[in-house]
């Protein structure tokens, strides 16, 4: 089966240029200029469209546990609302909880997610046991595939590792060129700081942002940074929404280490102000690290230019209003941490297209080339390039949206975005060749997708 994408303007990392894709199978088998290839059994006129790979989103939980429920999505309704929106691969977070083995963890969550995904995934390994056994096995979750391991200097007597657990863990990512993806906030503070105001009677959400402040997270993002430095372990920081935390990870990359981070749409378009709003509504805004305040916001997007941020992933980890953010209703501390994200990051970049923020090269970078390469994908996906996997997007820049719960494909019943109105939107998606959303809707399958078992981080120098 061959598919022809004609008169497109191919988008890459590095430049744009108005080229013909040809595909064959599963695979990108060619690009050249307008009318070099003859037939095939089927074209798409992508005149006046963006076609780019399609996007990696490098941080989701789908039926993730936290806090006494799960996360909404399932790896189905979750790979799915991630296809709509231009996302071909997500890389998801197998939880090891405490006293189980990373590799009881691995097998839990392919069980979950194995013929279960309309898009190719891969895991990262969140450890929160570490121990001599947990140590030995980041080795054999490397053979696995499974190359990076997310700690938490956040969530005391949950995930929370301790500094000397953290440097442990470090040296062996040093050992085997894996890399530590760190969420940087100093949780023995934070925590003192959430009691003292539930303690003054203070339960509401917007205590969730205020008990976090910033500073705490630039101070975490600090100390990672330097139990790296003492180790010689890769980091990459993840969900950065603070400039304090930025200015950290600016400083190490100008020394030179090997330190990398990522921010989140939410932390670019949201504010604290959206977890004050009244009544219970804040809730829906409650993720760690919170929203901040809209300052930030400029320093976030020079960071995206910069490259001090390279990445933008979602953090989706989606719990519904009504069943699930309830379960905080008299205690800011007990509503589950997390927002739905994962069908709307390419389209929300974008918007920082149109504004002047970010180019459109900056855009297919940061959601998906460095992706691919940062998590050892590329050039099997990233890039619209002869071999690479046929994860292609045909996007309309000049079409208008607008962001709402009842249109969007997300098994959760908010948008964080409600009424946002966007220009530009993923006309067609193809996943491995196939075509999984066009005008047609979405037309994949939940036993498409396929584990992606990947290579070290390919910018380690
Ligand atoms: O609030 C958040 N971010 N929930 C998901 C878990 C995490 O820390 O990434
Ligand atoms: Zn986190
Ligand atoms: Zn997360
Ligand atoms: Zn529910």
């Amino acid at each position: 089966m061959r598919t022809l994408i004609k008169g497109g303007t191919v988008l890459s990392a590095t430049g744009t240029s108005v080229a013909d894709v040809l595909v064959d199978g599963e695979k990108i088998a060619a690009v050249a200029a307008p009318g070099v290839f003859g037939e095939a059994d089927e074209v798409i006129d992508a005149t006046g469209k963006y076609v780019m790979p399609g996007g990696i989103d490098a941080h989701t939980h789908m039926e993730m546990p936290f806090g006494g429920t799960f996360s909404h999505d399932t790896f189905g309704t979750g790979t799915t609302a991630a296809a709509w929106g231009g996302t071909t691969t997500i890389i998801d977070f197998a939880v090891q909880a405490k006293g189980t083995t990373l590799q009881s963890t691995l097998d839990k969550w392919h069980e979950k997610a194995d013929g279960n995904c309309a898009i190719d995934y891969g895991f990262h390994m969140i450890i929160s046991d570490v121990n001599d056994t947990t140590l030995k096995e980041m080795e054999s979750c490397i053979g696995a595939g499974v190359t990076s391991f997310k700690m938490f200097m956040a969530y005391p007597g949950v995930f929370y590792s301790t500094d000397g657990e953290i440097l442990l863990a470090m040296q062996k990512a040093r050992e085997t060129g894996s890399t530590i993806m760190m969420h940087a906030e100093n949780g023995i503070a934070i925590d003192q700081l959430a009691a003292q105001a539930f303690a003054a009677g203070k339960t509401e959400p917007v205590q969730h942002g205020l008990t976090r402040p910033p500073e705490l997270e630039g101070e975490a993002t600090s100390r990672a940074i330097q139990l790296a430095k003492v180790t010689g372990s890769p980091l990459y920081i993840v969900h950065l929404s603070a400039a304090q935390a930025l200015a950290a990870v600016a400083e190490a990359r100008n020394a030179g280490q090997n330190v990398f981070a990522e921010t989140c749409p939410q932390y670019l378009y949201l504010s604290i102000e959206d977890m004050a709003k009244p009544g219970f509504e804040g809730s829906k805004y409650v993720a760690s690290p919170p929203l901040r305040e809209k300052s930030h916001q400029r320093d976030l997007w020079r960071g995206l230019r910069t490259n001090d941020l390279s990445v933008v992933s979602t953090d989706h980890c989606p719990f519904c209003f009504e069943d699930q953010k309830v379960l905080g209703a008299d205690d800011f501390r007990a509503i589950p941490n997390g927002m739905p994200g994962v069908e709307h990051r390419m389209d929300l970049l974008h918007q920082g297209v149109v504004a002047g923020e970010i180019t459109l090269e900056r855009w297919v970078e940061t959601c998906s080339t460095t992706p691919a390469r940062m998590f050892g994908l590329y050039p099997r996906k990233g890039v619209i390039a002869a071999g690479a996997d046929a994860d292609i997007v045909i996007y309309d820049p000049k079409a208008k949206q607008t962001l709402s719960a009842e249109t969007h494909h997300m098994n959760v019943d908010y948008s964080a975005y409600e009424g946002f109105e966007l220009t530009g939107r993923v006309e067609t998606v193809l996943s491995r060749g196939s075509v999984v959303v066009s005008a047609a809707g979405f037309t994949g399958s939940t036993t498409h997708g396929r584990f992606l078992e990947r290579d070290l981080n390919q910018y380690l120098s």
